[in-house]
């Protein structure tokens, strides 16, 4: 396993594995937990050598709080990744150098995909993972590349991107790992104290409950039932409950037959803004 902070030491390493070999790419904001190595680990086996990159980036960042806090954990994420078998690469460029000096986002057009849900709550945000994704791609050139439904939105986002920019990678999509409780992990949960850990698993109890009823209870009665459960925590703050068309992720307000539902949430503990959501059907 290696180290690299720049584009071209990174190909270097790469390069006996560019000819009849297949790279997979993991991209991170580091701060490593079991969610992000289960994509690792799903990369490893299916390509001969997997780039992980940590990289905070700070065009995705709508409030300047919310990226000085961010957790910034290197040491520990070269640990965890050298316990798994196989070559990694870490790619850990600084941002002045990946941006070559120009950190601004591209405006972008994903059909409609970044104005809903995130998109709404957090101003220019999609452009800002466009942006460095792009950059990021064109630097590993992976084969494939592989990220959570934790982050289900930037997932269909990553697939518009893609097909916009005419990348040649396959973008491959990931569970959801959770803690015992059922709060989907997240670099973020180590902001939380004890007591919003724990009461943070009403988020991924009530997406449940919402899967349980959504053939009975109509799409108002699911908003209700959300509203009236997170009401009754004073420790999490609801922004808002979602349930969405999973392919173009616009609110659902009746449903059709033949088309994937997904319930999404965000939600506050303190300052700490935490998402998740389920498949419904
Ligand atoms: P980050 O939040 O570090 O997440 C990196 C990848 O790990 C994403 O694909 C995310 O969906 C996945 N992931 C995080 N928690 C997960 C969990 N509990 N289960 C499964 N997968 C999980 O997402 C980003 O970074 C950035 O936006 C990035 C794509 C790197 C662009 O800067």
């Amino acid at each position: 396993m290696g180290i690299y902070t720049t584009k071209r030491l990174l190909d270097i390493a790469l390069m006996p594995f560019r000819e009849n070999k297949k790279i997979g790419f993991v991209p991170t904001m580091g701060a490593l937990h079991s969610g992000h190595l289960q994509l690792v680990k799903r990369a490893l086996v299916e390509n001969d050598g997997v780039v992980v990159s940590i990289f905070v980036n700070p065009t995705q960042f709508n409030n300047a709080a919310d990226l000085k806090k961010y957790p910034r954990t290197l040491e520990n994420d070269v640990t965890m990744l050298s316990s798994l078998k196989g070559n990694v690469f870490i790619y850990a460029p600084d941002a002045e150098a990946l941006y070559d000096g120009n950190v601004i986002s591209k405006k972008y057009n994903f059909s409609g995909l970044e104005h809903e849900m995130e998109g709404k709550h957090r101003n220019g945000h999609f452009d800002g993972v466009g942006t460095v994704l792009n950059i990021l791609f064109r630097n590993v050139e992976p084969n494939r590349a592989y990220f959570g439904e934790k982050d289900f939105q930037q997932l269909q986002i990553v697939r518009k991107l893609v097909e916009v920019e005419k990348l040649p990678v396959d973008i491959i999509g990931c569970e959801i790992v959770r803690e015992e409780n059922g709060l989907a992990k997240s670099s973020r949960n180590k902001r939380l104290n004890e007591i919003q850990k724990k009461e943070a698993a009403v988020i991924y109890r009530s997406l449940t409950q919402v899967k349980e009823q959504f053939k009975e209870k109509s799409i108002a009665e699911l908003n209700a039932m959300v509203v009236q459960i997170f009401s009754e925590n004073e420790y999490l703050q609801l922004e808002y409950f979602e349930i969405a068309n999973a392919e173009t992720l616009q609110t659902a307000q009746t449903l059709e037959n033949g088309n994937k539902y997904r319930a999404f949430i965000a939600a506050f503990a303190g300052n700490v803004r935490l998402i998740d959501n389920v498949a419904l059907n």
